[in-house]
């Protein structure tokens, strides 16, 4: 699918609008503090936002989701165990279809209980569970870093190396990168055991 990744916010919150090819049609991901960049980005581009998806729960990834529902008529959707305000549950392995594309999502705990990444078959849409160089805390409420050590390495590794990341948070060095070339450079997923896992800071 078409992505355009954008900055949102104080905090570099990234967020996301897809579109399948040569469709109008949209998903936005973790529309975060401000509405008007994806709102922008949909208008030039022609697209009607379908879904409004949430990686998690946290303020400043879901702010603004409910008002961007109202402007666009998107639902809003989140993981069965958010407690935001949504009209969509969802849960692993459930598929968003827009006319040429659609997105998996991957239940992913550890960052909080309702973390989930979205997967199109090419772009893996992490939230707070994997940045660039290093994963999210682990050490907010509802953050496990069991959880977390089992979603990076029994779910997210499985994937295609060729798999591009695309983070909740501008904290790398470049603002993706594949799958493969994560596995090398970022030590929480290079850790070969949970042990060393917990050694990364
Ligand atoms: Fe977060």
């Amino acid at each position: 699918m078409r992505v355009r990744q954008l900055v949102v916010g104080p905090m570099q919150n990234f967020s996301y609008l897809l579109t399948g090819a040569g469709d109008t049609d949209g998903i936005v991901i973790d529309s975060g503090w401000e509405t008007s960049p994806i709102l922008r980005a949909a208008h030039e581009g022609g697209v009607k936002v379908r879904y409004a998806v949430a990686t998690h729960h946290h303020f400043d990834h879901t702010a603004s989701l409910k008002e961007l529902a109202v402007a666009t008529g998107a639902k809003v959707v989140a993981h069965e165990r958010s407690p935001i305000d949504h009209d969509t549950s969802v849960a692993d392995g459930d598929v968003l279809r827009l006319g040429t594309g659609q997105v998996r999502i991957i239940y992913t705990p550890g960052h909080t209980v309702d973390s989930v990444c979205l997967f199109d078959g090419e772009n893996l849409f992490t939230g707070d569970t994997l940045f660039i160089g290093n994963c999210g805390r682990t050490d907010l409420p509802g953050g496990s870093p069991e959880d977390m050590f089992r979603s990076l390495h029994d779910v997210i590794l499985k994937l295609p190396p060729s798999t591009v990341v695309y983070p909740g948070h501008d904290y790398g060095d470049v603002p993706s990168r594949t799958l493969g070339e994560e596995a090398l450079s970022n030590p929480t997923l290079s850790a070969a055991t949970y042990r060393e896992f917990l050694k990364v800071p």
